[in-house]
């Protein structure tokens, strides 16, 4: 992997959620130096300790909620900072519709208290964690970049509201380069089954309620309608492995210079799966065919998302990797070795 030449380290925030802990990985392979921060709101200290064994090198980290401007500016006076991969958010659309000041809080302030600090210290190099959700409705897939943000919630609406805070930085001072990755669906888990996600509560994603309902700790899989307008009826998604999404992070990084102002990218595989398709590619990867009920549509929900790759290929050099039955595999591995998640352990 390519080795940063830089002298100073990267901030990542949320470096112990789902995908912060797998970009941090990837970020300490590829020879980078990174501080972590997280405040643990949806993840484990021992995800910490799990992605330093992983890693088998050391980050440094700090406990810090990323809305105190305080706590953020004390990490750009201790360490040289380079870029910043900004990860910390609430990420759950139903929890977001009811309660949308935390959402707001979290989400936006929290962007913009980091972007000031950043600025402050002379830092201008950012790569934001946005996502497919802010196109809302769409008229037709694969989704590229400029098809219309239309989004239908407050969570959406956070991650559309920080992509344009960005892009008015940018378009104020060109030093600043940033980097909007809007991700598809990220699912799976570090080959090794060390990390993983542990959501906290019900998972609100298909693929950890998959991935419990196989080890279980829930009964079966409800599928949310199987009357869309696709091959088999059911829902369809572009489902990439989190270690792709992580390598996408530092691919942009590394692409960060190569122009000035705030891009948009998504990370997705181009691929589209149903929900029977990824039941079907679980039970082959669990060794069982897993119980589930049809039951009828989501309010909000749509037929179909799947994202058009091109960009990040020929702006980042990137491209996804693994297919759906290895990400049914790495996630059934965590699953299977970690059966109620990080805090299953005696120890870390
Ligand atoms: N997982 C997805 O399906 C998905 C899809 C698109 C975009 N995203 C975005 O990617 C990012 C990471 O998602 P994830 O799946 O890893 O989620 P995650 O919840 O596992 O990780 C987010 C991390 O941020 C931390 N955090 C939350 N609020 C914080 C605060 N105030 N201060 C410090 N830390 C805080 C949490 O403790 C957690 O460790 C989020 O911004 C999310 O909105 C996720």
């Amino acid at each position: 992997m390519m080795s940063t030449d830089r002298a100073g380290a990267i901030l990542v925030t949320g470096a112990t959620g789902f995908i912060g802990s797998h970009t941090c990985v990837d970020l300490l392979a590829a020879g980078h130096r990174v501080v972590g921060v997280d405040n643990f709101l949806n993840s484990s200290p021992r995800a910490l300790d799990r992605l330093r064994k992983v890693a088998d090198r050391d980050l440094d980290f700090v406990r810090l909620d990323v809305r105190d401007r305080d706590a953020l500016d004390e990490v750009f006076r201790r360490w040289k900072i380079d870029g910043v991969v900004h990860f910390a958010a609430r990420k759950a659309v139903g929890e977001s519709v009811e309660m949308p000041l935390e959402y707001y809080d979290t989400n936006v302030n929290a962007t913009l208290g980091l972007v000031r600090v950043m600025a402050e210290h002379d830092v201008r190099r950012l790569v934001f964690s946005s996502s497919c959700s802010i196109y809302g409705t769409v008229d037709r897939v694969p989704i590229t970049e400029d098809t219309p943000a239309r989004p239908t919630n407050p969570y959406s609406r956070t991650k559309w509201m920080c992509e344009q805070i960005l892009a008015d930085v940018c378009a104020q001072d060109p030093a600043w380069h940033a980097i909007s990755l809007r991700y598809f669906n990220p699912v799976g888990a570090h080959p090794s089954g060390l990390l993983g996600e542990d959501p906290r509560g019900v998972p609100n994603n298909v693929m950890p309620y998959l991935a419990q309902v196989a080890v279980g700790r829930r009964a079966e899989l409800a599928i949310f309608g199987d009357d869309y307008p696709t091959p088999d009826g059911t829902g369809v998604r572009d489902y990439i492995h989190v270690v792709d999404l992580a390598e996408g992070h530092r691919l942009a990084l590394d692409h960060l210079d190569d122009q000035p102002g705030h891009r948009v990218v998504n990370l997705g595989t181009g691929t589209g799966t149903s929900v029977r398709e990824l039941l079907d590619a679980f039970s082959a990867a669990c060794g069982r065919t897993l119980p589930h009920r049809v039951v009828p549509r989501r309010p909000g929900d749509v037929a179909a998302l799947v994202a058009d790759p091109t960009l990040a290929r020929e702006a980042l050099g990137w491209t996804a990797r693994h297919d759906i039955a290895r990400m049914c595999r790495d996630a059934w591995e965590f699953q299977r070795l970690n059966p109620a998640g990080y805090d299953d352990e005696e120890g870390a």
